[in-house]
């Protein structure tokens, strides 16, 4: 960068990672909510043990997805039903909207989100 100017090209942003809970705290195809940042995050994991974080408040009408049915890569929101898909926070068709989705990384049985995200 000269005299402040911008480049352009910006330096990689680093993920800071934020433990919070171990896996087996995480019921198998079920969920467990943490705070971040004021927002409910749910966590929820899967029947092989992957592990997705999604805002817990579902795109149609604020249900909390931590309540729902976790099935295959989606989780079914308790309210209406809609089904959410875990790894990226969309509803699936024919309906339409999305939640916000956390990046989650998992080393020695301990569960880290993306405070950053
Ligand atoms: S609030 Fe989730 S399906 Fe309606």
């Amino acid at each position: 960068m000269i005299g402040g100017e911008k480049t352009g090209i910006e330096p990689p942003v680093m993920a800071e990672w934020t433990g919070v809970c171990g896996l087996d705290e995480i019921p198998r195809r079920g969920s467990r909510v943490v705070e971040l940042g004021g927002i409910r995050v749910a966590l929820f994991r899967t029947a092989d043990d992957q592990v997705h974080a999604l805002e817990d408040r579902c795109p149609h009408k604020g249900g909390p997805l931590s309540q729902g049915i976790v099935f295959d890569r989606r989780v079914a929101c308790p309210l209406h039903g809609w089904q959410i898909r875990l790894d990226t926070g969309h509803a699936c068709a024919p309906d339409e909207g999305c939640v916000r989705r956390y990046r989650i990384k998992v080393e020695n049985h301990q569960v880290f989100i993306a405070a950053d995200d």
